[in-house]
């Protein structure tokens, strides 16, 4: 009578673990999978559903994604919004499963990405206009945060009255031209960046060649990053059919004699930027699609720089192939046409934008080179065009008193003691490996200095809050170099110089650099954050990130300024000119 009830509730005890476990085991799955999708949806708002997400567990590959080697090919291939938000937070490495997460500078920058087309979004965003066009298959709006940029330091009134007037006044708006998206606010001596756009488009079966995108300068600012820009060559093309087989065999065996042949390709990214065959070009044109697009390109992405990569400068070549997240395999370029089953597009993209600039250095350089601290930089760098530089492809903007600047410097430094040294760039021998070169000037420069030209170009590797001064003739007043410097928010100064010859060879004025280097070598600028958020409501972003330390640098609060219309109260930063007589 007793042994029955016993082996019963001996069976409900086992019934009973069994069930705990498997609750346990539920339970801590879910967690799991929670866990990730909370840090995926992190990104924006709730446009998938989670089980979407989670479906494909071990994509995205976090460690990869900032130092990547090719990215793997089953990333999402089918649909193109979940793969864009996959390889976004992995990109960005909130989904780093290898240990803990580093905050990014280009995620304190971070643009919301549109991926749907909703009923609440005006038809002109990309993903309404795949309503428009049959054979656009996805398109992406991306919508970088507004951000103010403080004006260049000046060494006096009158320059820089000239200097904002040329470049930022009624009848010029820096080089967003005729969109006019600056807003000069001289009182605060900045321009605020407001609703900057940009939009990532991938059509289907089209024919691309190189005539589709103008490969240099247009006048009616139809080139890529024109603000005319336009993708009309590709809309009608989706309804042609793909070519037969049998042909496509015969053209990849090279048998096809017609010229007019077609190699088919199963997704390629065009990148033809005005002039990017130069080195500066590349490096203010071509990087910005290249980055507004990246969490796009999978190992399976054919490169279209224009024509095939062998006709750019040895140095464009070179880049090209310091960029992570391109199969380098997949590099040549073309030089016939292609029947491309997936073409992305990205030439409606900023200017200028922290998160495009912070990015670049962090995949190319690695993801604390935007934030070396200046503390351990000694270096200044004079640019010279005296030298007998080969590479330089033009004359003229030397700096005639070159050696008696130099010899102030170098007394200067001397006199600090702080361990700070003068180096002349650039260097006699051309470094053997480029990419060693800008690392150097990466971790080592504090400022770099010189005439307008090429080589102050090499600051787009420089970590934030850089002293920059640019000698700029008087006559010959442009913004290219400053809004490439305040992008990743350098200290950018400019003296304006009165020329000597048709070639602006100039004086450099000594005082003058002297007293910016006794006031600002080594140190945070004095006029305060060279980039700041900007926000219709102040007050949102102080609670959402006024306290943070990582925020710091970006975030001015607005408490007791707000309202100061009067000059010298604290509201009324103004333009910045050095003081002191020199
Ligand atoms: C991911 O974790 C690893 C291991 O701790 C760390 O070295 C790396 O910097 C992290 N990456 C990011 C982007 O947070
Ligand atoms: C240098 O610039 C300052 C301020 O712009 C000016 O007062 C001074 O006369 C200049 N010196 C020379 C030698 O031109
Ligand atoms: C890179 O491209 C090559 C050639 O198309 C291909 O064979 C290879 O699998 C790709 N790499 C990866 C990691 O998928």
């Amino acid at each position: 009578m007793s042994y029955r009830p016993t082996r019963v509730r001996i069976q409900f005890v086992w019934i009973f673990l069994a069930t705990v476990c498997a609750a346990l085991l539920g339970f801590a799955s879910v967690r799991r999978y929670r866990h990730a999708a909370v840090l995926i949806l992190h990104l924006d708002q709730l446009e998938h559903r989670t089980s979407k997400l989670t479906e494909n567990p071990q994509q995205p590959k976090t460690p990869s994604a900032l130092q990547p080697g090719p990215p793997s090919t089953d990333a999402q291939e089918g649909d193109l919004a979940a793969r864009s938000r996959m390889q976004f937070a992995s990109l960005l490495g909130i989904t780093n499963s290898s240990g803990p997460r580093l905050e990014l500078e280009s995620e304190k920058w971070k643009p919301l990405i549109l991926r749907h087309c909703t009923e609440d979004m005006p038809p002109y965003y990309a993903p309404c206009l795949t309503k428009r066009f049959p054979n656009l298959e996805y398109g992406e709006e991306v919508v970088y945060p507004d951000f103010e940029a403080a004006l260049p330091g000046f060494f006096d009134e009158a320059s820089a009255e000239l200097w904002v007037f040329t470049n930022y006044g009624p009848d010029a708006q820096g080089q967003t031209g005729a969109n006019k998206r600056v807003v000069l606010d001289e009182r605060q001596g900045r321009l605020a960046f407001l609703g900057l756009r940009g939009q990532n488009l991938v059509f289907k079966n089209v024919r691309y060649d190189d005539g589709v995108f103008p490969s240099t300068w247009l006048g009616d600012s139809s080139h890529c990053l024109g603000h005319m820009t336009s993708t009309e060559g590709l809309h009608e093309q989706g309804r042609q059919p793909p070519p037969p087989p049998q042909q496509q065999q015969q053209q990849e065996q090279g048998q096809g004699q017609d010229t007019e042949v077609e190699v088919e390709v199963e997704e390629a990214a065009a990148y033809v930027t005005p002039d990017s065959e130069r080195y500066q070009h590349w490096l203010d044109h071509t990087t910005k699609p290249l980055m507004q697009n990246a969490h796009l390109i999978t190992a399976n992405t054919v490169l279209l720089p224009g024509l095939t990569l062998a006709t750019k400068q040895p140095i464009v070549q070179t880049m090209w192939g310091w960029l992570p997240h391109f199969n380098k395999s997949k590099m040549a370029g073309a030089s016939g046409a292609l029947r491309v089953r997936r073409l992305l597009t990205s030439c409606r993209v900023p200017y200028v934008h922290p998160y495009l600039f912070f990015r670049l250095q962090e995949m190319v350089l690695g993801p604390e080179t935007p934030r070396v601290p200046l503390s351990q930089r000694k270096v200044v760098v004079w640019y010279s065009r005296s030298s007998n530089d080969p590479s330089r492809q033009n004359r003229g903007r030397e700096i005639l008193n070159e050696d008696q600047v130099k010899a102030a410097i170098e007394k200067l430094l001397q006199e600090r003691g702080l361990g700070e040294r003068l180096e002349v760039h650039p260097p006699t021998q051309p470094p053997s490996d480029p990419l060693d070169y800008v690392r150097y000037l990466n971790a080592n420069a504090a400022a770099m200095l010189g005439p307008h030209g090429g080589g102050l170009c090499n600051f787009k590797w420089l970590a934030s809050n850089t002293l920059v001064l640019e000698l700029m003739p008087r006559k010959w007043i442009s913004t290219p170099l400053y809004e490439e410097s305040i992008g990743h928010g350098l200290n950018y100064w400019v003296d304006l110089l009165d020329s000597v010859d048709s070639q602006h060879n100039m004086h450099a004025n000594i005082s003058n650099i002297i007293a910016m280097l006794r006031a600002e070598l080594g140190k945070e600028p004095v006029r305060g954050p060279i980039i700041r958020y900007r926000y219709d409501w102040p007050a949102a972003v102080e609670d959402a990130v006024g306290q943070e330390p990582s925020h710091k640098p970006y975030f001015g609060s607005l408490k007791l300024k707000c309202c100061n219309s009067l000059q010298g109260m604290p509201g009324w930063e103004g333009l910045h000119v050095l003081p002191g007589p020199r």
